[in-house]
Parts: structure tokens; C-alpha cells; sequence
């Protein structure tokens, strides 16, 4: 069956089994989703029909692992949670005062933009900006208050128009006379604690801590740069521009979050309190509002003008289905609707000619199929100068974090720094564009990519549309539907840890299979298919059980159904077990998640069939008479022709 695209059709409207077969999933998963809001079916149509924006968005999340971020979005009580981002705190002892700041705001259920204004004076008293004054002058008349600063005068008094009196006087003491830390950014600190976590996922506002902006500051930003962050935030990245550039008025700064703006203006304010200027940093949405010709309303010789863009921008943010029809049309080669991918393609634009870009991305750029359509870019208009691994940067984002650098251009012979750990080494980044999906593939060097390169010049197939595919099954209520013991009319279930390579382990659940009570399952023939494999979904390593005997898995446990002619499905467990398929994995995605994506693009070699009647042969062994796997291992190097010192050096890698 070809899988189902909505390339011709961009706009359409989807029934209850096309929408299941795309995401496949059984129809009962999709009413599910809708009852528990994740997903919306149409008004306008009765039943269930869903647009196909949606569903589109959907299979990108469940292609990429990201069911939970999905889930996320139909989860009340984790919108309404906040927590304090410590690793955005240089020095962590001032967390007890922070925390009282935080509690008082919220116990006394002051509003957000009230208590930031209070600290904002707060703070200019302490920078000297703002002279005493009297509690009448805050609640009756601001206009007898005096700045040093003009500016600064101009934006507190604009603030206080959009502020309720009445809570001002309810909070004014507490929150003018706290002791506020020597901290870069500290009322974006305390903005930031005070979000609920379901806004700061909707916008994708997680700041980024000091340490990491500084550093990209010091490798590109000179004293007369003319710099731009697309979405600042309170102006992180902004602050670490003004360490070295002289003249505020080259420090850009964008974002669509009102309250996160006034604090990055006044940041910069407060950073050049001495110098008579406006701060070029707006509140706009980049993406729709911002041309590539009017930027500010510059004039036409300032466009595409700038030296460096530097940014954390939001990822994964849900879009309305508004903005979605208006950037399909503004980004039209953007195609996996990704909010970073947005903001690079942006970004490229803006700059002139050997002008620099440094983002914090998730590492899923580098190699999930998504992501192809921005890698594109990027190969096209850019030099990778250096893609760096960063340890786990955000407390509660719990993806591998990366900082890449490009410049605009479009020389063809760049070699990319790659910095892992306490490794660094180069990579050909002519050869990504040759690459299935332009997979950025960094983990492997030079030696590993001419052993790659060799495996997949011998001819073979793919298992990309040669295949079905299932996630393991969940019941949304394990203590109503799974037992530890066999019951009457329960069967087998598998799990992740129960997987073994070649077999399934002994059973530890088991189920009283009612596909139509569960909150997601696959269509049922997919479990009972008469052959298939059953592999680990969270797992650093490929671990391939075959299995004839039609078992049922849990969430953790996927399920690939090869449908190659004349190709054994013994076989290829054979080799996405063997070493030189986890070597290949490893260098090529380097993934806690073994993904569709992965093992749709692994070479299935067209050897003799004589060949293939040994392999079998020898799975059979395996399986039947639990014979060592060695064999097997390095039958499958011989038949690439792997020198001794290529199969020692692949198994010690
Ligand atoms: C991950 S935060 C990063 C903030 C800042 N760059 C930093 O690194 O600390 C992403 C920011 O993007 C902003 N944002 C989201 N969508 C936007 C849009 N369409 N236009 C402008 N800003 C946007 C959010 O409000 C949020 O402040």
C-alpha cells in the first residue's frame, strides 16, 4: 500500500479511516483522541472529519517519537504548572529569594505584567535610574516621577497605562523593597517562573542560559556588528551582544510576547543608561509581519544587512490553523510546518553575504526526516561551520540540545568542526547533500563515512514503502486491562525490555485484548500479521525479535511488517541485529529512539539467493537452538568484504 500524502491536495478534509490509515492507527485510537482533545474534528461537517493540517502535524510528531509533546498539548494540569528555570540562575544560592518573590506573586494572585512593573522599579532604584519616591507618586501621579534616563522615563510611564491601580497598591511594598539579585536578566528570570508551562510550550519560551549565549557572543559579534535576535525573549541573547558592541542602535530585537519585550527593551536600556536612544526591539510575530525588505522600516539599503543572527528560537510550537494557511504561503518550501525551521529560513534571508548565524536547536534537526526540508536550505545558502553538542542545557526539555553556526554563502567545499564531547573532528559537507533526506550524518568521521559509504554502494532495497509498520498498543488504564499473572481469556503481552535479538524473552503481562477500549492501538491484523518484527522503540542499540506466533506489544515495544518480494523477513532481522547495522545506526543517527525513519533507510542488500539460504538457516539456528550469534555477525562482514582491521575497528566503536 503507498503511503498516503497530501501533496496535491494541501487543503482537505479527512474522514475517521483515511485519518487512521495515515496515522496508522485503528479508528477507535482516533475517537479517542478526540474525546480526550488531542485531537478536533470539524464543526462544520457532522461526524468525524479532520483537517488535514492537523493530521499532517500529527504523523510528524508520532514520526519523530514526539507522541508525549502531542499529548501535551490536551493536558490541562500540565498547562497550568510553572517551575523556576534554576539553569538560567548564574549563581544558584539566590534561589530562596527568588522563591519568595515567586510565591508572594502567585499566592497573592497578582498578575503578571503588575508584579513585573513593580519589580522593573524595583530594579532601576537599585541601578540608580529611578530617584526615591513616595508611595503616592506610584498609585496617583506618576508623572512626578524622575528618571535619569529619558527613555527609560518614557517607557515606565507608557506601562503603567496598561496596569490596574488597584493591584499595584496591593502589592507595591512587598515587591518594590525585595532584594533583588546581581543577576543578567533577572526580571526575565522571574517572568519566566511566573509563566504557566502551557503558554511557555505553546510560544516555545524556554530562555537560554547565559553561559551558552556568551560563548556564541565571543566566537562572532565585534565591536561594530550589526546584530539581530528574531525572537529574543527578555533579551538574553541581546544583553550578550552589548558586552561587545558599542552602539545600541545595531542590537535587533523581535518577539511576539508583549510583557517578554518590555523587559528586554528596558534591559537594554538599563545596559546603556548613559546613551540617549529607543531600543529597535519590537513586539511583532517574525514570521508573519516582519518583511525581508522593511525590517523596522529601514530604508532599502539596509536590508538583508545584518553580520550575525543569533538565537534559542521556539520549537515545536502548535500553530493556528490561520497561520498555518499564511506561512504555507509565506514559506512555501517549508513543509514540516517546524516553528525552527521557520525562524532559520528567516534568518538566512536576513543576513548579507557572509554573515553568520548561531542557533540552539534540537539535535532532531540534524537527522529526523522532518527536518529534510530546512537541511535543504541550509545546504543551498550556507557553510556549516561548526555543529556543537551541548549537555542538557534546559532542566525540563529532555532532548539532546546543539548549537549550529553558518555562514551565508554558497561555497561547496566546507568541512564542518563537529565538537562532541571532548572530541572534535571534521565532516565533508558536500557529501550531506548527497545524503537520503540530506541527513547531516556528524557522528561519523572520515573513516566511518568511507565504510558507510562502501555498504550502501553495494546494490540494495529499502524497506520505504516496503513495509507496515505498528506502535505497540496503550491501553490509557494498565491496572484495569494488563495482570503480571496469566488469566483466563488474558494473552501474552511484550514490552521494550521483554525484546530480545531474534526472540521475545518470557512474557512478564499480560491482557485481555479489547482493541476497542484502548486509547491507542493499530488495526488488529497488524499484531496477528503472520510474520513480523518486534523491536525496542527507546534503546540505543537495534534489538530485532521475529515473531510468527502473532504476540501483542505494549508502547514500548514497535512492530515493522516487511513486505519486500522474495526477500525473507529472517533475513533482515539478521542484519538490523548484526554489528555492522548497529554501526551504521550509530554514526549515521546516534538516536536514544530507534524511529521508522531509522530503519526505513537501512541498505537491504540484493546478494545471491545462496546467500540469503544461509542467513536463514542460521537465524533458524538461532532461534530453534539458541546457537551463538558470532557466526551470523561475521558472515554478514565477509559478504560486505570488511577487511580484519575494518570488522575490529567497527566492533570496537
Ligand atoms: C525559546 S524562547 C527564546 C528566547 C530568547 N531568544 C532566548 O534564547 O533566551 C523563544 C521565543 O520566541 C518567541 N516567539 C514565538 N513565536 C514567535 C513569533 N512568531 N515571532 C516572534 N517571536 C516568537 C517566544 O515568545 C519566546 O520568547
Amino acid at each position: 500500500m503507498q503511503e498516503l500524502t497530501f501533496q496535491t491536495n494541501p487543503i482537505s478534509i479527512l474522514n475517521l479511516e483515511k485519518t487512521a490509515s495515515f496515522l496508522g492507527v485503528s479508528t477507535a485510537t482516533i475517537k479517542n483522541w478526540v474525546k480526550s482533545g488531542l485531537l478536533h474534528t470539524q464543526n462544520e461537517q457532522k461526524g468525524y472529519f479532520f483537517h488535514s493540517t492537523e493530521i499532517e502535524n500529527i504523523k510528524n510528531n508520532i514520526t519523530s517519537g514526539d507522541l508525549n509533546k502531542l499529548k501535551g498539548y490536551a493536558n490541562k494540569s500540565k498547562a497550568e504548572r510553572t517551575f523556576i528555570p534554576v539553569e538560567y540562575l548564574k549563581d544558584e544560592t539566590n534561589i530562596d529569594n527568588l522563591t519568595k518573590i515567586i510565591n508572594f506573586v502567585t499566592n497573592n494572585n497578582i498578575n503578571i505584567f503588575t508584579s513585573l512593573f513593580l519589580l522593573s522599579l524595583n530594579l532601576l532604584k537599585k541601578e540608580k535610574i529611578i530617584l526615591d519616591y513616595n508611595t503616592k507618586d506610584l498609585t496617583d501621579d506618576f508623572q512626578n516621577l524622575f528618571f535619569t534616563n529619558k527613555q527609560i522615563g518614557e517607557e515606565i510611564k507608557d506601562w503603567v497605562t496598561k496596569i490596574d491601580t488597584d493591584q499595584i497598591k496591593l502589592a507595591y511594598d512587598f515587591l518594590l523593597n525585595c532584594p533583588l539579585p546581581d543577576q543578567r536578566d533577572i526580571l526575565g528570570f522571574i517572568y519566566q517562573s511566573l509563566l504557566h508551562e502551557g503558554k511557555k510550550s505553546q510560544n516555545g519560551s524556554y530562555y537560554t542560559p547565559e553561559m551558552i549565549v556568551d560563548e556564541i557572543i565571543k566566537d562572532y559579534v565585534k565591536h561594530n556588528s550589526k546584530v539581530l535576535d528574531p525572537c529574543c525573549g527578555t533579551g538574553q541573547f541581546l544583553l550578550a551582544f552589548s558586552e561587545a558592541i558599542e552602539n545600541p542602535k545595531n542590537i535587533y530585537g523581535i518577539d511576539i510576547d508583549e510583557m517578554a519585550v518590555r523587559i528586554a527593551r528596558l534591559n537594554i536600556l538599563i545596559k546603556y543608561k548613559n546613551k540617549d536612544f529607543a531600543p529597535n526591539i519590537v513586539c511583532k510575530n517574525t514570521l508573519l509581519e516582519i518583511g525581508n525588505y522593511d525590517l523596522f522600516s529601514l530604508n532599502d539599503e539596509n536590508i538583508r544587512d545584518f553580520d550575525v543572527v543569533a538565537t534559542n528560537p521556539p520549537w515545536g510550537v502548535h500553530f493556528s490553523k490561520i497561520d498555518t494557511e499564511k506561512l504555507k504561503t509565506s514559506f512555501p518550501e517549508i513543509t514540516s510546518f517546524e516553528s525552527f525551521s521557520y525562524f532559520l529560513k528567516k534568518s538566512i534571508d536576513l543576513l548579507h553575504d557572509g554573515g553568520m548565524i548561531s542557533f540552539i536547536l534540537p539535535e532532531s534537526i540534524l537527522n529526523v526526516k522532518t527536518h529534510k526540508d530546512i537541511r535543504e536550505i541550509i545546504l543551498k545558502n550556507t557553510s556549516i561551520k561548526k555543529v556543537s553538542y551541548l549537555d542538557r542545557v534546559f532542566k525540563n526539555v529532555f532532548t539532546s540540545v546543539i548549537r549550529l553556526d553558518l555562514e551565508k554563502n554558497k561555497n561547496n567545499n566546507n568541512q564542518v568542526v563537529i565538537q562532541k564531547e571532548s572530541e572534535t573532528y571534521t565532516a565533508e559537507q558536500a557529501k550531506w547533500k548527497n545524503n537520503h533526506n540530506f541527513i547531516f550524518d556528524i557522528h561519523a568521521n572520515n573513516i566511518d563515512t568511507s565504510i558507510i559509504d562502501r555498504i550502501f554502494s553495494t546494490k540494495h532495497t529499502t524497506l520505504t514503502n516496503q513495509a507496515d509498520w505498528a506502535l505497540g498498543i496503550v491501553t490509557g488504564d494498565n491496572d484495569s486491562f494488563i495482570t503480571s499473572e496469566k488469566r483466563d481469556g488474558f494473552e501474552e503481552i511484550y514490552k521494550g525490555k521483554d525484546v530480545e535479538k531474534f526472540i521475545l524473552g518470557e512474557p512478564a503481562n499480560y491482557i485481555n485484548f479489547e482493541p476497542e477500549k484502548f486509547q491507542q492501538v493499530a488495526p488488529v491484523e497488524r499484531y496477528r500479521a503472520k510474520e513480523k518484527l518486534i523491536y525496542r522503540f527507546i534503546s540505543k542499540n537495534l534489538v530485532f525479535a521475529y515473531d510468527d506466533k502473532q504476540k501483542l506489544t505494549l508502547n514500548s515495544a514497535n512492530i515493522v511488517i516487511p513486505r519486500i518480494q522474495n526477500y525473507s523477513v529472517k533475513v533482515i532481522v539478521a542484519l538490523l541485529n548484526s554489528s555492522l547495522y548497529q554501526f551504521i545506526f550509530q554514526k549515521k543517527f546516534s538516536s536514544i529512539k530507534v524511529l521508522r525513519s531509522h530503519i526505513e533507510q537501512m541498505p537491504l542488500p540484493l546478494w545471491e539467493s545462496n546467500i540469503f539460504n544461509k542467513i536463514e538457516k542460521m537465524v533458524d539456528d538461532i532461534i530453534n537452538n539458541g546457537t551463538e550469534f558470532e557466526n551470523l555477525d561475521n558472515y554478514i562482514f565477509n559478504e560486505y568484504s570488511l577487511s580484519p582491521k575494518e570488522i575490529t575497528y567497527i566492533k570496537n566503536s
